[in-house]
């Protein structure tokens, strides 16, 4: 049975259209998965299937009648839940006040403004909510306290108040790790054994293979394709969702790499980061393996001045330097991709223009503070057409992108820079697969052109395949130092030094 049904769809923005004529089915105890590239309307369609967008036009129909969501919590209402792609909760509050944030119960029967709310009932019935979910913390626990994964089973707790029919979640693996992944995948499970379909995004084609009866693929705001779990097959998804092949990993693009540019010696922080030290050469790509915790972008945050050093020396090209803050970083050379994008990339409230050239600025401003707009444009248009970030202009306001093109122009505004030593961290997380499929280029021929790549991912197959060297962490130290070039290293051998259980040359960790 169908339970909602969309028909011909269609949402417009100013010069974009977003979603084009789309008529989507969620049916009884299944769990469906819409995959596209970054852009291609998959959140647009499901903030208008949960209330959130109005179309301009087309129907919905919940159990064949047709009706309409005049907001979020009509929809909620009408059994339809949704996780969006940015986390919406309140960082200072407690699980149990953002499980019910929405819909507080209040003590009596009927609700009026003297009324208490009923908090012993909205904590016991939290912690029952979080233990169906595998979630072993308390209801009480502030939620700025919980890890990302944590916070995403407070959202669904969230979204299971009402008995939903339905919850949409949109990217919810996007920033998990493997393991955290796997048991994401399995609370999914759980909610179809219990009667909820779930509609599932990710772009991780495996996780949607893996867990999905039914997948419906958009381009450019048209469903283009559909298929029947019997029918999956990777290259039919990525064909239809791409529209043409895709070459996952570039070869042929390695350099012999030259003279050290940058090197660490025991860097120190807290507990976090242990007596750090490697080096990196120009024309080179080091990799950094290890699980959540390993110390890897606290490293980083060291090097680049947003966290102090407590210990350990930096040198770049064998000189000594001193630094303090990000802005010394950047004068000497060095750019950061952050992980956390939203936090730490983009000023969302700006135009894309304004946000790739920012950190060039000293470069292209003529005198001091006078820029050269045309220069400036000409920059971030080729940056635009380089990875493809899909907007009208330049000067769309950067909040409006899609969440994979908000990922792009952060990446654009460091390759803007001219920086020497460049930092990734996680640089393809929310990228669809064929922009990944570019940035990999883009990072092999960063170093081509001798640069220095130091890359921080989760994901192996990236480490492996685009790393010259690999160094592997674990709770804070460096566990191994692997050569890939002459002989490459295995998932296997990287699993073991991240594990902690042993160190590079025999030594037992
Ligand atoms: N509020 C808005 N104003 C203007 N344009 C928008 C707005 N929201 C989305 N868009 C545009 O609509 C298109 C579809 O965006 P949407 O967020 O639905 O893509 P997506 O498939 O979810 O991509 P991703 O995989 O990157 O999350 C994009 O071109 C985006 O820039
Ligand atoms: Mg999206």
């Amino acid at each position: 049975m169908e339970l909602l049904k969309a028909k011909g769809i269609v949402k417009n923005f100013p010069g974009v259209l977003a979603v084009d004529n789309v008529d989507f089915e969620v049916n009884e105890n299944e769990i469906v998965s819409i995959v596209g590239e970054n852009g291609a309307g998959k959140s647009t369609l499901i903030k208008i299937l949960t209330g959130v967008l109005q179309p301009d036009s087309g129907q919905i129909f919940v159990n064949n009648k047709e009706t309409g969501f005049r907001s979020p919590v009509d929809a909620f209402e009408k059994g339809i839940s949704v996780i969006h792609q940015e986390l919406n909760l309140c960082d200072n509050l407690t699980a149990a006040e953002n499980i019910f944030l929405t819909f507080e119960v209040v003590k009596g029967k009927k609700r009026t403004l003297s009324s208490r709310l009923n908090e012993d009932y909205m904590r016991k019935k939290s912690a029952e909510l979080l233990d169906l979910v595998g979630a072993h913390f308390s209801p009480n626990v502030l939620v700025r306290e919980l890890t990302t994964a944590q916070k995403q089973m407070v959202e669904i707790c969230k979204a299971l108040i009402k008995e939903p029919k339905i919850i949409f979640m949109d990217e919810p693996t996007s920033s998990l790790t493997i393991e955290e992944t796997r048991k994401l995948l399995e609370v999914i499970h759980m909610l179809k054994a219990r009667g909820i379909s779930v509609v599932f995004v990710s772009h991780r084609l495996d996780e949607v293979t893996q867990i999905s009866d039914r997948i419906i693929i958009m381009r450019d705001g048209k469903r283009v394709g559909e298929l029947k779990r019997e029918e999956f097959d990777m290259d039919t998804i990525i064909k239809l969702m791409v529209g043409r092949e895709v070459e996952f990993f570039p070869r042929g693009i390695e350099v012999l790499p030259g003279e050290t540019i940058l090197e660490v010696r025991n860097l120190r922080w807290k507990n976090k980061v242990k007596d750090v030290s490697f080096q990196v050469r120009k024309g080179e790509v080091l990799g950094f393996a290890g699980l959540v915790g390993a110390g890897r972008t606290e490293t980083m945050l060291l090097i680049f001045g947003i966290n102090k050093k407590e210990g350990g020396e930096i040198f770049i090209k064998g000189n000594k330097v001193n630094i303090e803050k990000p802005l010394d970083a950047t004068r000497l050379g060095i750019g950061l991709v952050p992980e956390d994008r939203k936090l730490q990339g983009l000023v969302l409230r700006m135009t894309v223009n304004d946000n790739v050239v920012l950190p060039s600025l000293p470069v292209i401003s003529n005198h001091g503070w006078v820029l050269n707009d045309r220069k400036e444009r000409a920059i971030s248009e080729d940056f635009v057409r380089k990875l493809s970030i899909k907007t009208p202009s330049v000067y769309q306001i950067a909040e409006n992108l899609s969440g994979g093109n908000q990922q792009k122009t952060v990446l654009a505004k460091w390759l803007a820079t001219n920086a020497e030593i460049l930092i990734f961290d996680e640089p393809t997380r929310g990228i669809d697969v064929a922009t990944k499929a570019e940035i990999h280029r883009m990072i092999r021929e960063l170093a081509a052109q001798g640069k220095a790549v130091l890359m921080i991912s989760s994901e192996l197959p990236e480490v492996l395949n685009l790393s010259d060297r690999i160094v592997v962490m674990w709770e804070g130290e460096i566990t191994a130092i692997l050569d890939n070039r002459s002989k490459k290293v295995t998932q296997e051998e990287i699993m073991y030094y991240a594990s902690g259980r042993l160190k590079q040359n025999g030594g037992q960790a």
